[in-house]
């Protein structure tokens, strides 16, 4: 696929680091991952808007077991390029008890959201909940997260597209794009 060399938002360029074809494998994969470990299960896949949409949209169509599909709520960034360090979330009365849950997040970067995510989930007694994220900081986690199903462990650089946003925009780029250096 062809993309786009380079993208500038608010005066800040960023160049391709993860192809649109290494993402799909990266999704092929993890959804390969997902249809061996939840055979005669019937999982709920927990899609944290927004950045999520575009892989959680890929990955479940890769999915083979019959399985269930929920959006929650999350936002930590505001218009800035490092986590806020609070998290708001949105996670209404849900039937999780004794429920197989997959998170599905675009990003894991401090960790602060999907350990929220995850504590405020355990309040409903689901059977598991496991994560899936497409890319992790593992070097920036400042909390102590487990990930059974990761796309890419990246440097810890400001990252775009494929659903990641800087101030709302780049999410449609079909590939990952990082802060160039020389910005
Ligand atoms: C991003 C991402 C994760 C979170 C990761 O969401 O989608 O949910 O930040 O950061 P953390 O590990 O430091 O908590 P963001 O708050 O940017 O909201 P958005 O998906 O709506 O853009």
């Amino acid at each position: 696929m062809k993309i786009p060399s380079n993208y500038e938002i608010k005066g800040k360029r960023f160049v391709p680091m993860i192809s649109p074809e290494e993402i799909e494998q990266a999704v092929v994969r993890i959804a390969a991952n997902i249809n061996n470990d939840y055979q005669n299960k019937i999982p709920i896949f927990l899609i944290v808007l927004k950045g999520s949409i575009i892989f959680g949209a890929d990955l479940i169509r890769h999915i083979a077991v019959d399985c269930e599909i929920k959006t929650i709520s999350a936002k930590s960034y505001g218009e800035k390029m490092e986590s806020s360090g609070s998290v708001d979330l949105n996670i209404i009365e849900e039937d999780f008890k004794d429920k197989d849950l997959i998170i599905v997040e675009d990003i894991v970067d401090t960790g602060r959201t999907l350990t929220t995510l995850v504590n405020n989930l355990r309040k409903f007694e689901p059977k598991s909940i496991e994560t899936a994220s497409l890319l992790t900081k593992s070097s920036m986690h400042i909390t102590d997260v487990s990930i059974k199903y990761v796309g890419f462990d990246i440097e810890p650089k400001f990252v775009i597209g494929y659903g990641l946003d800087y101030a709302e925009k780049g999410r449609h780029l079909p590939a990952i794009y990082v802060l160039d250096d020389e910005n």
